[in-house]
């Protein structure tokens, strides 16, 4: 592990896809030349992770072994960065992270809310290792569980163990996992295969796409043992074409697996023949559908066909296959390592162990977290995000992806886990979590999904294909002004038939964001439909953009900004606003230094 080695320090850069976007690869290279220059290539080492969680703040990198967490890095302050740090030993705060509302820096990692409040087990690797580095891995005693299960373990022992640890599975419906394995260890026949769930197709969710960059040989490691628990021969990972990097991470991983003869033919020694392939995606949200997915290994269009029979059954090309989510995957290692009952004293009684989130949205610090089970909402949006930024209110949380519901700010205090989020009218998912603040108009956050859900439907079935575009009308006519009375209840009655009648869960879980809306934020459709209002002042057709005359300085920003030259009057001053040719694009509003834009 980088730690351990002869330097005497290690500068741990982000590598995430949400550091590399913002450069982190040119600090890196910024670094080591700068390293070199002073003459420190000696005792400072440079090393690459996978995402350390807070990409908000990237670039972000890691000094060890102090601690010292170091964010928004930019190449032109590398030079003052390794001469206080590393020649002249001087910590620089200016690039340390300030809480929100606060003052001083917070020099360390772990005191830092956001890491400390965190509980790792899937993200246990991440910004410790360099995941290009299988020695890294195993230095952190990676592939153990394989061995253990590999050498001294039954087929029946893993599955039992698993079992017992009360594993459900990540990627959205919560399955038990050992029960799973076992129905399709339980089905006749030599061939049969192992699919990892990596296509992640929810809007603003990356928490596989992380797990997959930050530490690829966990989930390599999760198959193997899974291989051994079900008798799979060959696995395959399906991953989103749009993730180059985890690709690119996982094809290395591969291959450095099968250098040391933990993947191909008789793995350790033990007789075990399993190989794992990567498949990538098709692009359409429904891929991520089991059965779809497997259309889509095949070589076949990505639709899903009716279950039973399931893919425990007949999967890939007839074959009894197992399917499982990244994140799902990457827990087995530590629960095989670690034994059923650790795991299982993590979480509720009904949801063991821990889930990654990623948090996103109206929340100061966006990124990836990992918590217990039975975490409060409030504890996530609060102590680990930082709170609603700006100064303004919280309103809701999205939870489950598209198909997920709004929770609101009354049952902020909801400890997570599947069957809570289920009673309040939202799901577990994935793991995606937005947060809106109360700018966000709640009927136009459900006409959002519904678009998204209706240009994904692929369209097979009719409750699915007509039911979510004839509801997603109805919510473009709200938004615009044209609600009727009955809309409410014609919304209801087509979630219902949607629901009961859709071939998948994509159309049996579309309706969720408008019940789970129309559940806890009713007023809002009432004030979109009786007072052709929108609240939250989102919906244009139902607001208009006015100057107040009295706090209007005259100062002409608002006038030079103004992209539709709606705003005319003279320096100094009262400006006004033609209702006309105003397109409500905001801007004014942006500019405005005065308070002055009133928006009804
Ligand atoms: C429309 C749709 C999209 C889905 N997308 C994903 C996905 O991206 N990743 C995933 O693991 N599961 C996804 N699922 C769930 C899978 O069908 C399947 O239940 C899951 O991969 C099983 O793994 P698990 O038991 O480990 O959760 C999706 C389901 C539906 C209906
Ligand atoms: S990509 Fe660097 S913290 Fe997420």
């Amino acid at each position: 592990m980088a730690e351990t080695t002869s330097h005497r320090a290690n500068i741990m850069i982000c590598a995430g896809t949400g550091c590399v976007s913002n450069r982190s690869f040119e600090v890196k290279q910024a670094l080591e030349a700068e390293i070199k220059k002073v003459g420190l290539e000696e005792e400072v080492k440079v090393v690459t992770t996978g995402c350390q969680g807070f990409c908000a703040q990237g670039p972000i990198a890691i000094v060890h072994p102090d601690g010292i967490f170091y964010q928004l890095l930019t190449v032109e302050n590398v030079p003052h960065l390794v001469e206080e740090h590393f020649l002249k030993g001087r910590p620089v705060e200016k690039l340390m992270y300030t809480p929100p509302e606060e003052e001083r820096p917070v020099p360390a990692l772990s005191d830092i809310d956001f890491f400390s409040k965190q509980r790792l087990i899937a993200l246990r690797n991440r910004g410790l290792i360099d995941p290009e580095q299988i020695d890294e891995y195993i230095a952190r005693d990676g592939y153990r569980a394989a061995a253990r299960a590999l050498t001294s373990m039954t087929p029946e022992e893993i599955r039992e163990e698993v079992k017992a640890s009360g594993l459900r599975g990540r990627g959205g419906a919560g399955f038990p996992t050992g029960v799973k394995w076992g129905f399709c260890a339980a089905s006749p026949g030599d061939t049969k295969y192992l699919v990892c769930n990596a296509d992640e197709g929810d809007p603003g969710a990356f928490m596989d796409r992380s797990i997959i960059e930050s530490d690829p040989h966990s989930v390599l490691e999760g198959m193997i043992v899974g291989a051994k628990a079900i008798g799979a021969t060959q696995g395959f990972v399906y991953i989103r074409e749009e993730y180059p990097l985890a690709v690119d991470r996982l094809i290395k991983a591969i291959g450095h697996a099968r250098d040391y003869g933990l993947l191909g033919q008789d793995i350790l020694g033990t007789g075990l023949d399993f190989d794992i392939d990567i498949c990538r995606g098709s692009g359409a949200f429904v891929c991520g559908e089991e059965t779809s997915l497997m259309a889509s290994i095949e070589g076949r269009p990505p639709t899903p066909r009716v279950r039973p029979p399931f893919p425990a059954v007949e999967g890939l090309w007839g074959k009894p296959t197992n399917i499982n989510n990244v994140e799902t995957w990457a827990n087995i290692p530590v629960i095989i390592d670690r034994g059923a009952e650790w795991f299982s004293s993590i979480g509720t009684e009904r949801s063991k162990g821990t889930k990654v989130f990623s948090v996103v949205g109206k929340v100061a610090n966006c990124g990836l977290v990992e918590v217990p089970m039975g975490t409060s909402l409030r504890e996530i949006v609060f102590d680990i995000g930082g709170g609603i930024p700006d100064g303004k209110r919280f309103k809701a949380v999205q939870t489950g992806g598209p198909s997920g519901g709004c929770i609101p700010d009354s049952l902020l205090d909801l400890p997570i886990d599947y069957e809570k989020l289920a009673e309040v009218g939202s799901i577990m998912g994935s793991g995606g979590l937005i947060v809106m603040d109360e700018t966000t108009c709640m009927v136009d956050v459900s006409r959002y999904f519904l678009e998204f859900l209706r240009g994904e439907s692929c369209g097979k079935c009719t409750p699915c294909r007509d039911g979510v575009a004839a509801m997603h009308d109805i919510l473009v006519g709200i938004c615009a002004g044209k609600g009727s009375q009955e809309d409410i209840q014609i919304l209801q009655d087509l979630s219902e038939a949607i629901r009961d009648a859709s071939l998948c869960a994509l159309g049996a879980t579309a309706p969720n964001p408008v019940l789970s809306t129309l559940r806890h934020f009713r007023d809002e459709y009432e004030a979109h439909i009786e007072e052709r209002r929108c609240p939250a002042h989102v919906c244009k057709a139902l607001i208009a953009f006015s100057i107040d005359q009295e706090k209007c300085s005259g100062c002409t920003l608002c006038f030079r900004n103004c992209p539709s030259s709606a705003i005319s009057g003279e320096r100094k001053q009262p400006h006004s606003i033609d209702p006309e040719t105003c397109t409500k694009c905001g801007v004014c509003l942006d500019s405005c230094r005065q308070g002055a834009v009133v928006v009804a």
